[in-house]
């Protein structure tokens, strides 16, 4: 839906106004400050909009006919605000009367009211972009899924710092065995060289005990000579037990069981350095661990980070270069408080253009902040997407389709506040904007 034909007389600034704006492209309407260029846009927002986008005083002071507009659109259908009370009337392109049940239909709210839009929050604005390109569900959720391993990997960064640093901080001993030492081996050794020094000393007591035999047997000799064969038989075979026991004492070495005991005194303070050892290694062990951990969830990052730019890359955005990162809306890489506010006004039109297809119009105040290059590329681009933009812009450059003067259009001025308007006065002449 566009429009064909604007008629407004004794709108807020406007004395009388017409206009036919192009159906594709710019239509700008031109002149000095304060002499009504917005005031013809809030006329049509009242007109399209409804109630709520009355102005706060809509007559124009000093004017004795009352505020009248007119809008008939591309396909015949005439909205009208006239009268003592500007009662809306609208008629549908088959003659039947309507309302603005109607105009909602295929009016966008923000098409006639672009800085609702341009002062939305960063994140509103986005969303509105995501809405039209239909991702926002699941960028939402791939934002959710990069938030959790952003904090998983964030978690495990910190440990893997804490355990390297740990790692680091121990004190490794070059001189300590790789295991543990134990004392139960060295304890065995020790009791074998016990029990054999215990043999030993058996052997000798029995040598010292054959010795007193023999003694005590020399003694009876002495005494008993009586018995001196029988005795002297035993002896001869004493003797020889003698000399045998001599002989297997003879060799006799005992084993010192020192160094054995020094190790085992020097056991716990070995094993102390071994277990440190091991610490140490474990702790090398889990530091890399948690940065093979640290290493994959980066990746995961990436992975998701990579499926959002492609979601956004093949969404079919109303803007080349216009996207959304971190939930705001990118232009040309700059976030909209580093946009150029014609850059602002370009996305704003591309985005808002798309919220109801069948709304072929906006509504564009400030136009003079785009240089005549810009304003000249906006209106190729704005023609190209075959939507019709009314605009304001202050001067009287030849970009103007229509200047306005003292609340008159160019070439429109019928004095209306003296001669009290009709209908069918303006009629008379060929209103086409520009052409005045
Ligand atoms: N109801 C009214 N009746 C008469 N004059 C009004 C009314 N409402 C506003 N004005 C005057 O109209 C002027 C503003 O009109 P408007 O905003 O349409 O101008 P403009 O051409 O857009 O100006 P600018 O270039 O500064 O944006 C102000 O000077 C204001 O005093
Ligand atoms: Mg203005």
């Amino acid at each position: 839906m566009k429009i064909n034909k604007l008629e407004i007389e004794n709108i807020k600034r406007v004395k009388a106004v017409k206009i036919e704006p192009t159906a594709n492209g710019l239509t700008i309407v031109g002149g000095k400050n304060g002499q009504g260029k917005t005031s013809v846009l809030d006329a049509i927002a009242w007109g399209l909009g409804g109630d709520r986008y009355r102005p706060s005083k809509e007559y124009r002071e000093g004017s004795v006919t009352p505020p009248s507009l007119k809008i008939t659109m591309n396909n015949g259908l005439v909205v009208e605000r006239k009268g003592k009370n500007s009662d809306l009337k609208v008629v549908d392109p088959s003659g039947q009367k309507a309302g603005q049940q109607l105009l909602n239909s295929f009016v966008e709210e923000l098409a006639i009211n672009l800085p609702k839009f341009m002062n939305q929050s960063n994140r509103e604005k986005a969303d509105t972009l995501l809405q039209i390109i239909g991702v926002g569900s699941q960028l939402y959720e791939l934002d959710q899924k990069e938030q959790r391993i952003y904090n998983d990997r964030r978690a495990i960064g910190q440990i893997a710092d804490q355990k390297k640093k740990y790692a680091e901080e121990q004190k490794f001993y070059p001189e300590a065995p790789k295991e543990l030492v134990s004392a139960s081996q060295l304890i065995q050794q020790q009791q074998a060289i016990l029990a054999q020094n215990g043999e030993n000393q058996r052997k000798r007591q029995n040598v010292a005990n054959i010795q007193q035999q023999f003694n005590n047997e020399k003694a009876e000799i002495d005494r008993i000579s009586r018995q001196l064969e029988e005795l002297q038989q035993k002896h001869n075979q004493t003797v020889q037990d003698l000399n045998t026991a001599q002989k297997g004492a003879l060799d006799l070495q005992d084993e010192s069981t020192e160094e054995l005991e020094r190790n085992i005194q020097k056991i716990d303070e070995t094993n102390r350095l071994v277990r440190a050892n091991l610490d140490k290694e474990k702790a090398e062990e889990d530091a890399k661990e948690n940065a093979k951990k640290y290493q994959k969830l980066s990746a995961d990052v990436e992975k998701v980070r990579l499926e959002k730019r492609n979601l956004l890359n093949n969404a079919d955005l109303p803007l080349p270069e216009l996207s959304v990162e971190d939930g705001e809306l990118i232009y040309r890489g700059h976030k909209w408080d580093n946009m150029s506010g014609s850059e602002q006004l370009k996305v704003s039109t591309a985005i808002v253009r798309k919220l109801k297809p069948d709304c072929g119009f906006i509504l564009i105040d400030k136009l003079e902040q785009m240089d005549e290059d810009t304003l000249k590329e906006f209106g190729q681009w704005v023609e190209q997407e075959g939507l019709q933009a009314i605009a304001t812009r202050v001067g009287n450059g030849e970009d103007c389709s229509i200047i306005i003067e003292d609340g008159y259009g160019s070439g429109q001025n019928i004095q209306a506040n003296e001669i009290p308007f009709t209908q069918e006065a303006p009629q008379q002449k060929n209103w086409k904007a520009g052409e005045f």
